[in-house]
């Protein structure tokens, strides 16, 4: 009987214990109640590094902390990471870190997709206020390993930027432009495109665009003069037909940040490298502290099926509709070159949501296969919806809370057909009121131009037309 007793006591305990468990898991505070609850003891369910933390690192960080890369710090070893164990807490509750910024709720299935689950958060908070604890060595999983050269193998053809460009170790870097004619003497079909820095870490963020020059530029170095032999102005080297659908020749074929620098396309889809034109380097670097150089490099794998479908990087843009007014924003010609102008101020000073609506109507069957946003210092968020003539809307991204020092791409897992007939909206707001701690001037009333102190609502699209069957397309 008093075994019994004892037994059932036990049991008792046990499943208050277990009960006790069961509520502090289901609270969001778990671990600071557990260590709380019990002093001394080990903590039972407190995450360790080793086990627990050390492979959501791995996975979502190390791209860009670990040694030679962007981020500030390293966070490969249990040394590394511990000093900034608090500083992790917040930036992955915030959702700061990792840089991801679709709402999957409100997002079609993203390809690309770097997002901690809340599981991944809860865990990481859960160590962190349980004093960050080490955990055993035999739990550590063996740390990623990143290919030093080309990720998709050995190109087939390698553009460079013309120079080895020197950086300063310190102060603010201005973005810089560089230009290489495409070599090629008739239009070639990229499927694989790989944008590698030459030097690890000191990119911020870059890309490679197609453009024209104006007719009289002379490239010197790389860097692109007018005839008066002042450097062109960004705006005087746009990709022509932004606002024409059925464009030959990507505006963009590819855009980098650490951990996305490279894009594969479909069977039968592909980018169009149009003889002629120029490749433009646009590269955003940061300063490292030490001087440093740089000569990044484009990897192209052409198409060795028949093309079919080329990718167009178009905008949502044909007519602009601000604060519920229709502004029709134009691209005006100057010297037979497209420009988009201060035609009217987009914003004005002091205001805090300033809506901004951007229409495309499909005329022709098109695919989607990939979104990113462009905004300034006051851009807050951006949604893309497509309405189906089937009277279906489909929200196809949302950007909750758009950051401008992150321009990222986000690849539809599987294309979207839009039939002739839809409407893809844009909608997007900027905040320029003293409230948002990047912008550079609430008092301003804000024009549309390149400068991150004016703003532009480019939200891009990349597309391919479906009845473009192209001819006898060569790879
Ligand atoms: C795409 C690159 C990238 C990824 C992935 C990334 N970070 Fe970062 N991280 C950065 C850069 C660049 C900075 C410095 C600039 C900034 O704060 O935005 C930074 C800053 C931080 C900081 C602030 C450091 C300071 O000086 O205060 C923390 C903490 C951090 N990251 C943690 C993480 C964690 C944890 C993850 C993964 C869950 C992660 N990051 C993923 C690039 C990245």
């Amino acid at each position: 009987m008093r075994a019994q007793a004892f037994t059932v006591g036990r049991i008792g305990l046990t499943l208050a214990g277990l009960l006790a468990v069961i509520a502090g898991a289901i609270a969001s505070d778990r671990p600071a109640r557990l260590a709380a609850d019990a002093p001394g003891s080990a903590p039972i369910a407190a995450p360790t590094f080793t086990r627990d933390v050390a492979p959501i690192l791995f996975r979502y960080c190390a791209t860009c902390h670990r040694p030679g890369e962007v981020a500030p710090m390293s966070l490969l070893s249990f040394e590394e990471v511990r000093p900034w164990a608090k500083a992790i807490k917040a930036k992955v509750v915030a959702r700061e870190m990792p840089p991801w910024f679709a709402d999957p709720a409100a997002s079609m299935k993203l390809r690309n997709e770097r997002r901690l689950s809340e599981t991944d958060i809860d865990t990481v908070a859960a160590w962190v206020d349980a004093g960050a604890p080490r955990g055993e060595d035999a739990h550590l999983p063996t740390p990623p390993v990143f290919p030093a050269g080309w990720q998709n193998g050995t190109p087939d053809y390698v553009i460079e930027m013309p120079v080895d460009v020197e950086l300063p170790a310190e102060g603010e870097i201005e973005i810089q432009d560089f230009f290489v004619p495409v070599p090629f003497p008739t239009d070639r079909f990229a499927q694989v495109l790989e944008f590698r820095p030459g030097t690890p870490g000191v990119l911020h963020h870059g890309g490679a665009y197609m453009v024209d020059l104006p007719a009289g530029t002379r490239l010197v170095n790389g860097r692109a003069l007018g005839p008066d032999g002042r450097q062109l102005r960004r705006d005087e080297i746009r990709g022509r037909g932004e606002s024409v659908f059925e464009t030959q020749g990507a505006s963009k074929l590819i855009s980098f940040h650490p951990g996305q620098g490279i894009e594969r396309h479909p069977p039968g889809v592909a980018k169009r490298i149009a003889a002629g034109k120029f490749v433009h380097f646009n590269m955003h670097y940061q300063p490292t502290g030490r001087p440093e150089h740089d000569r990044t490099k484009l990897g192209i794998w052409f198409a060795k099926d028949r093309v079919t479908h080329e990718v167009l990087t178009q905008t949502v843009s044909q007519h602009f509709i601000i604060e519920g007014r229709e502004a029709p924003l134009d691209v005006i010609m100057v010297n037979g070159e497209p420009k988009y102008t201060e035609l009217i101020p987009l914003i004005p000073p002091f205001v805090g949501n300033w809506r901004m609506a951007a229409v495309r109507t499909f005329r022709t069957p098109a695919t989607l296969y990939g979104l990113s946003p462009h905004m300034h210092l006051r851009g807050k968020d951006a949604k893309y919806v497509v309405a189906f003539p089937d009277g279906r809307i489909e929200t196809v991204l949302t950007i909750p809370r758009y950051d401008f020092n992150w321009q990222l791409h986000d690849e539809l897992e599987t294309p979207l057909k839009i039939p002739a007939g839809s409407v893809m909206l844009g909608v997007a707001h900027f905040d320029n009121s003293v409230g948002n701690r990047y912008n550079p001037g609430p008092e301003k009333r804000v024009f549309w131009s390149d400068q991150s102190w004016d703003e532009m609502l480019l939200l891009h699209i990349e597309i391919s037309v479906d009845d473009q069957i192209l001819p006898s397309a060569q790879p």
